[in-house]
């Protein structure tokens, strides 16, 4: 596999998706599942294509209803509720004086932003967390068979749920985006196109955010002039949410296939080549001023590639800057004195492409 690291490179490949194909973006180059995960996959429907992992015309039909419903006006009505979930979970830990901010704030957050706006209840969320974190964890090679039959049983309820949920809409449509979806796509996607983009949406609108919130906390307690410069102006908080996501992009990289033979940084590249497209290092190329530095004032910060670019640019980008527009000053200003518990409170998460911590654990002043 060739590893484009550079930010022109990176930029190159994804603005070019007749040479460099999405259909596998997720999967790296990886033997397929064991016959056992498949035996369980095939109880469902075909997970693929999705809109991440599609190429013309297929992505744009997919694209097409996701836009018309997922609209800006959508994502900006969501900020009361927003607000008022952060302060709602905050509440929840606030008088402990500690918490792992990732179990208690990271995962919830955005998975209530994306909940409500699929119109999925809060009671079924820590369902849905689990099901779809195992849906990342499937593509994970390491894990034990044993596990990773359990992740596709999981990735099945999945399936089925959604089929439901989307059945119950088409009968009597409500006014949440999986009954837009229905109505937009009219009967250009059949129910098993329909039930990958609410799946799609959750998995791509939750871990990431969750990671964004860990690492954005953890980079500002390791830099303590910045998070001084936070503090003082709160009027930094948009580029400090650019600058999180350039220093410490959650979505490290996503793959691609060469469909031509081409040429690419002076590297000839041949058909069916594989490709990890960097973004994580674009982001830290010389096209940044001293780029490893984190700052939480640098203009050039939303130049960054951890939105993606061209077709597949993140259509959650404008949800996932709300939120952490949100959250990350909400909780500066409610937790005095925050800092990390001590030794050993940071621990990281294994899945190779989700930067990121599993557990946080941090202090304030009661
Ligand atoms: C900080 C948070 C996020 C980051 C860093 C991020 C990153 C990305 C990146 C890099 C891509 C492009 C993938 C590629 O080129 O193959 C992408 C696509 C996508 N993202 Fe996000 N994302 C975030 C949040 C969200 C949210 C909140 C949602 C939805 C609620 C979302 C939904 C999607 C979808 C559906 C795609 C596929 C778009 C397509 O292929 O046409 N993302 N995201």
């Amino acid at each position: 596999m060739w590893v484009v690291t550079r930010y022109d490179d990176v930029l190159e490949v994804l603005r070019d998706h007749r040479t460099f194909s999405s259909a596998n973006a997720v999967q790296a180059s990886v033997k397929p599942p064991p016959p056992e995960v498949l035996a369980v996959l095939r109880e469902g429907w075909p997970l693929r294509p999705t809109l991440t992992e599609s190429d013309e015309p297929v992505h744009r039909r997919l694209r097409a209803p996701v836009s018309r419903v997922f609209t800006p006006k959508r994502v900006a009505d969501l900020d009361p509720r927003l607000r008022a979930a952060t302060d709602e979970l905050i509440d929840s830990f606030v008088a402990d004086g500690h918490a792992d901010v990732i179990e208690r704030f990271g995962w919830p957050l955005p998975l209530v932003a994306i909940g409500d706006i699929l119109g999925v209840p809060r009671e079924d969320i820590p369902m849905l967390h689990r099901w779809s974190y195992n849906w990342l964890r499937l593509s994970q090679p390491t894990d034990p068979v044993e596990r990773r039959v359990e992740y596709a049983r999981d990735v099945v309820a999945m399936q089925r749920y959604f089929m439901a949920a989307l059945e119950q809409r088409a009968a009597c449509p409500t006014d949440d985006l999986m009954s837009g979806l229905l109505a937009a796509s009219g009967d250009e996607l059949t129910m098993v196109e329909m039930t990958r983009i609410p799946m799609n949406l959750i998995i791509a609108g939750h871990v990431t955010v969750t990671r964004a919130i860990g690492n954005g906390l953890v980079a500002l307690l390791d830099h303590p002039d910045q998070l001084d410069r936070v503090r003082r102006d709160s009027a930094l908080a948009d580029t400090m949410v650019e600058e999180i996501l350039r220093y410490e992009n959650p979505a490290q990289g996503l793959f691609r296939a060469v469909t031509e033979e081409t040429e690419l940084g002076g590297v000839r590249l041949p058909v069916g080549a594989r490709l990890m497209v960097h973004f994580g290092s674009a982001n830290r190329d010389a096209a940044f001023e001293d780029a490893d530095a984190f700052d939480v004032t640098r203009d050039s910060a939303n130049r960054h590639l951890a939105f993606g670019k061209g077709i597949h640019a993140c259509i959650g980008a404008p949800l996932a800057r709300l939120e952490l527009r949100i959250a990350l000053p909400r909780l500066l200003d409610r937790l005095p004195n925050l800092r990390l518990a001590g030794p050993g409170a940071t621990e990281r998460d294994v899945i190779f492409f989700a930067r990121g911590f599993r557990r946080v654990e941090m202090a304030w002043d009661a």
